[in-house]
């Protein structure tokens, strides 16, 4: 069981927002390791634009206020974070890894060890070398062994020959650079740094659709990043460089307001789908628009200005998961989630383009215990995708800890500390960012 003063803190620094959720074990649930939100922050974002940081002064006097906001709500203290990878830089692709497995002794059949699924995940994550792009994370899809297929756990199996079909993520280095020294600007540690699909698959779906197969979608502000997960494997990670902000844009542009009216316009009354739309129904601009104060705008232009661009995004994710061949593991449907899944019909036109069923993803699967000024907050204020990253990153950082302090207590559970690491384990990113890198995604590498 997990140490009940341990805490975990999932970080997600988006385009439009810095989140930050403090959570700690229930004890309450009994043996399930169930997170319970302590504290929260949610900061609008400054420094980052599409998922990478471009003022680093600006950006970690974000993570800084949205920590010390959860901090204090939670009164907890806090020494480092799960924080979440986003943005343009980050790319997703399916590759093999084989190793040739030795006998230790001669005469003897040779058994797969930690080391040789180690050494075939390494084989894997190995890509040609390309400036400013590294492998950050390597997850096991399946094994073969002599080539028999379908293998989760190669462990203890014999054969000669190991293969790895993993997925394996990679970003750009100078990119996780500068997204690891903010966050040691802000003087809390990282422990652990997890792609945004990953943890919003953690918040959002259950178990039935994730054992079928499942994309989600996460619409941003600058972003939208999808995956496709099935049975406790990743097949696809992408990015679509648009996000609502664009929708916000398209607004402003062809009304001819600023982006803060705008905004305002979609966030009340916008919609983009015209079947929740009245064709007679008009929107009264806010008074502070000022000379064009006396405007009313039609709700359906609205609509149909937010729709192109949604339909827009859909298309490009669409695409690239048709062509990365992932369509197929998508059995059960889509979740959308993100703040851009708040804008009402973004599930009509979504299903409108794949032809599959859509729902909107709220985070599930946690407790809340916050009082704020003396009173007990209801947690509905995190049934919104907006908090699907941050609770996430929370909910992994806790079953990370969980196995962590399993794995030390029960060695036989085949993890090993990361010091037991060889020095120049990996590639590139993880021989240039030095053990660090490794020591961050390694249990993550090892876990799922
Ligand atoms: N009620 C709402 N209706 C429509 N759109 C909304 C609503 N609330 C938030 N949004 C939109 O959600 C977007 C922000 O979502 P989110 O907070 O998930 O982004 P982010 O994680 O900061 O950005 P990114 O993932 O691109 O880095 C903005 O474009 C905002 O306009
Ligand atoms: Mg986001």
């Amino acid at each position: 069981m997990m140490d009940s003063n341990d805490i975990v803190v999932g970080l997600d620094i988006g385009t439009a927002n810095v989140t930050a959720v403090i959570g700690e074990y229930d004890t309450d649930r009994g043996g399930e390791p169930v997170l319970k939100v302590v504290g929260y922050g949610d900061v609008p974002s400054e420094g980052i634009r599409n998922g990478i940081i471009i003022n680093k002064e600006a950006a970690s006097g974000c993570i800084v206020q949205a920590v010390e906001d959860a901090v204090n709500m939670s009164s907890r203290d806090v020494e480092e974070v799960v924080c979440g990878i986003s943005g343009e830089h980050v790319k997703g692709m399916n590759s093999i890894g084989v190793v040739r497995v030795d006998s230790r002794r001669r005469g003897e059949k040779p058994e797969i060890t930690e080391q040789s699924k180690q050494e075939a995940m390494r084989s894997a994550g190995a890509i040609p070398e390309v400036p400013d792009r590294e492998t950050f994370f390597v997850m096991p899809i399946e094994y073969k062994v002599n080539n028999q297929g379908g293998i989760k756990n190669p462990i203890h199996m014999y054969g000669n020959r190991l293969e790895v079909q993993a997925h394996i993520i990679t970003a750009s280095t100078s990119a996780m650079r500068n997204l690891k020294n903010c966050i040691d600007r802000s003087e809390y540690g990282i422990q652990n740094m997890i792609p945004i699909t990953l943890a919003d698959c953690k918040s959002v779906l259950i178990p039935e659709e994730e054992k079928a197969g499942v994309m989600i979608i996460d619409i941003g502000g600058g972003t939208t990043e999808v995956g496709v997960q099935m049975n406790g494997a990743t097949y696809f990670t992408g990015v679509v460089p648009i996000g609502g902000k664009y929708v916000t844009g398209d607004i402003a542009a062809v009304l001819k307001l600023s982006m803060d009216i705008a905004e305002k316009i979609k966030v009340n009354r916008g919609a983009c789908h015209e079947s929740l739309v009245d064709a007679k129904e008009t929107i009264e601009m806010p008074v502070t628009s000022g000379s064009f104060g006396d405007r009313n705008i039609s709700r359906l232009t609205v609509c149909e200005i937010a729709k192109a661009r949604m339909w827009e995004i859909f298309s490009k994710v669409k695409r690239a998961v048709e062509d990365a061949k992932a369509m197929q593991y998508v059995n059960s449907g889509i979740v959308l989630t993100g703040g851009g899944a708040l804008l009402p019909g973004a599930s009509e036109v979504a299903e409108e383009v794949f032809k599959i069923p859509v729902r909107i993803g709220n985070p599930v699967g946690f407790t809340v215990d916050i009082e704020k000024d003396g009173k007990k907050i209801d947690g509905e204020i995190f049934a919104n995708p907006r908090f699907a990253g941050a609770i996430g990153l929370a909910q992994l950082g806790l079953d990370m800890k969980i196995r962590g302090q399993m794995a030390k207590k029960r060695p036989d559970m085949g993890m090993s500390s990361p010091d037991d690491m060889p020095a120049d384990v990996g590639d590139g990113l993880f021989k240039k960012m030095g053990k660090w890198a490794w020591n961050k995604t390694k249990n993550f590498v090892k876990d799922f």
